[in-house]
């Protein structure tokens, strides 16, 4: 890990507790679209949560009666995430790097929301493949990219070509690695990777739009197959 993932490390630590508490309605439309597709018996589902956060989407996907795993490498995430959801299991909460944890079982599903791209740009294949390895053979990943049409792209150190650690300008996104991706871009990786795209649909959110600066959000989303 270098200097730059390190402040993004203790970032995600320090605010930890200020992640969202409520599942994003995109993961769940989404979750919602798996389980439909499938024909195997939920209760048989292992899931997983990449980047797990406060566990919002590991609650998620408990109510709807998956064996449910997170991970996440901000300290004390087994504690933060027990507080906000006491159902959870503190044994199915792992603490680490995904990208280099030794995990003992694959999954069906895994859901990876605002992570995979607080890293450079070069690293989106591997961060991928750990993905891919992770599931088992026609497993789904559900996850989801910025895109270059966000307000704070560019507002920090450049550190490689559309990946930046965001700066003061960029207020809440502050000492955060960012990397921005256009649909082509994904694609390719995607591909390299051998996904089967199953859906894909682009977001985008306008913040304080009554004021005369308002803030652009973009993603895309993508829901893949091993
Ligand atoms: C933007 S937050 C999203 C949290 C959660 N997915 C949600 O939707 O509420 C990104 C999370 O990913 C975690 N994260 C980023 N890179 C990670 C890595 N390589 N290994 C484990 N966790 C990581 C951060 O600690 C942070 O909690």
């Amino acid at each position: 890990m270098d200097k730059y993932e390190e402040i993004t490390k203790n970032t995600s630590s320090q605010f930890l507790n200020n992640n969202p508490k409520y599942p994003d309605d995109r993961v769940v439309a989404h979750v919602i679209r798996f389980l439909r597709s499938s024909t195997t018996k939920v209760c048989n589902f292992k899931a997983i949560d990449i980047g797990c956060g406060a566990g919002r989407h590991i609650k998620l996907l408990n109510d709807l009666g998956f064996d449910a795993y997170g991970i996440d490498y901000a300290e004390n995430v087994e504690d933060v995430v027990i507080q906000e959801f006491p159902s959870i299991n503190k044994n199915n909460i792992f603490h680490g790097d995904y990208r280099n944890y030794n995990f003992s079982i694959k999954f069906d599903l895994i859901i990876s929301w605002g992570v995979v791209f607080q890293c450079r740009k070069s690293e989106i294949y591997s961060n991928l493949s750990k993905l891919e390895d992770l599931l088992v053979e026609n497993g789904q990943l559900i996850l989801n990219f910025r895109s270059k049409n966000n307000w704070f792209y560019g507002l920090g150190e450049k550190i490689e070509e559309d990946t930046f650690l965001i700066d003061e300008r960029g207020k809440e996104y502050l000492n955060y690695i960012y990397c921005f991706l256009e649909k082509n871009e994904i694609d390719e990786i995607v591909h390299k990777c051998k996904f089967k795209i199953v859906d894909c649909e682009k977001t985008q959110l306008i913040q304080e739009a009554h004021l005369p600066n308002p803030k652009t959000h973009e993603w895309w989303i993508y829901r893949l197959e091993k």
